[in-house]
């Protein structure tokens, strides 16, 4: 029996939309009891001073790059950057090497994520390998552990694929995620197609080319029944799309990243590759249809798509893999953008930040009910948070943040009933 009792803590009460000062009993890594003061002994005790306290955040995209590309990040670290960010529970990617696509290799991580301090899921891959040439054994997957399906890094180009695998995903009570893309309009394009990359003189990626996907996948949810997800929504385009079909019933869900609705493609005149991810940063018309979908409740969820290269791969602008960096900064940015700019309040951020993705990925995000997992980020509102390249906790530092300062600064983190950190 280990106990902990945080004091004053202001807790986020998602369900009644109200915000207390309150005390927080957890034993057996689990929450107790909350309420206004409790008076007992507990192996150690914590005063929160007053910090806001949210569930611990769901964070339904990470690359953990684990098996095989653990120059990049791996379990441990990948682990220690998510608590530094208030983040306890991660979906990592099947995009690994080898990819998720048997249950061998799903088994290992599995085993080896058990004695993680977060809550580690893990995807499996829709398309065996991610071939996109035939479909993974999505039932022997989900029985061995799979939390959801993708190929997310590719799209799955065959329809007639997706769509199976969505009937198939229903029937298994699994999300399906869709990296939407149509790789024949992004044709070798590196950064979004527009004034910028015109002026760089570099080949752009038409914003077509995630609409039309997206409008593919509520075609063939539609069709079948069946509900998909949409990973890493970037374009107005895309926003749109999602807003009609969940207007007309379609079982579609969806998340932005914090990159989305913070930057544009004018961070890519500098040329450095830490601006480059897939999809690429779009404009201003762009981030603003975002924080429109994110404030209307279009957009469900927020995940960082946390996704490590080393600088040395990121050296090169033309040549860089995509991806940015992200679990350290996905509380600060967004409270900063979206709720301290007046876009959102703090409840509707911690749906997107935790209970969406939970109920997405069919899991139970903390409630601060007796009997829920003791899963806590305590953060400050008023505290700033710059972004440090050298004091950031994963393997790789490429954010598109460096430098930057945004409120909100993670101050502890509990997962369990354990402190996995504290600043
Ligand atoms: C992802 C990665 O590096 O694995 N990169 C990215 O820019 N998001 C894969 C991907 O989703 O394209
Ligand atoms: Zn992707």
């Amino acid at each position: 029996m280990k106990s902990l009792l945080i004091k004053n803590a202001v807790v986020i009460n998602c369900d009644d939309r109200s915000l207390n000062k309150q005390d927080i009993y957890i034993e057996d890594g689990v929450i107790r009891e909350v309420s206004f003061l409790i008076n007992r002994e507990a192996d150690e005790t914590v005063d929160a001073g007053g910090l806001l306290c949210g569930p611990g955040l769901v964070d339904m995209h990470v690359h953990m790059r684990d098996p095989g590309q653990t120059h990049k990040e791996d379990m441990h670290t990948l682990s220690a950057a998510a608590a530094a960010g208030g983040v306890t529970t991660v979906l990592a990617m099947p995009n690994t090497a080898p990819p998720v696509s048997s249950v061998g290799v799903l088994r290992d991580i599995l085993d080896r994520a058990k004695g993680s301090c977060i809550n580690i899921l893990q995807a499996a891959c829709v398309t065996e390998n991610m071939r996109g040439e035939r479909l993974s054994d999505l039932e022997a997957l989900k029985i061995a552990g799979a939390a959801a399906f993708s190929d997310d890094g590719r799209p799955v180009e065959n329809a007639r694929l997706m769509l199976q695998a969505i009937k198939e995903a229903a029937r298994l009570n699994v999300p399906v995620l869709s990296h939407a893309e149509d790789l024949n309009i992004v044709n070798g394009g590196i950064i979004n197609e527009g004034e910028i990359s015109r002026r760089l003189g570099v080949k752009g990626i038409d914003r077509a080319s995630e609409d039309s996907s997206t409008a593919r996948e509520m075609a063939l949810a539609a069709a079948c029944g069946g509900s998909i997800h949409i990973c890493h929504v970037s374009t107005r385009g895309s926003v749109s799309i999602i807003r009609d079909a969940k207007r007309r019933g379609v079982k579609i869900t969806c998340e932005t990243a914090p990159h989305y609705f913070t930057l544009t493609d004018e961070a890519l005149l500098s040329c450095d590759a830490d601006y480059r991810m897939n999809p690429p940063l779009r404009t201003q018309d762009d981030v603003n249809a975002v924080i429109r979908g994110i404030a209307d409740g279009t957009i469900d969820a927020i995940a960082t798509d946390h996704a490590p290269h080393t600088a040395q791969e990121k050296a090169d602008f033309k040549t860089a893999p995509n991806g940015i960096i992200g679990l350290e900064t996905l509380l600060p940015v967004s409270y900063t953008n979206l709720v301290r700019a007046g876009r959102i309040d703090i409840f509707r951020l911690f749906e997107m930040l935790a209970y969406n993705p939970a109920d997405i990925l069919r899991t139970r995000a903390n409630r601060f009910a007796g009997g829920d997992r003791a899963d806590i980020v305590l953060f400050d509102p008023h505290g700033e948070f710059k972004v440090d390249i050298n004091r950031l906790h994963g393997k790789s530092v490429n954010t598109a943040f460096k430098n930057m300062s945004f409120y909100g600064a993670v101050k502890m983190t509990v997962c369990g009933g354990n402190i996995i950190y504290r600043a």
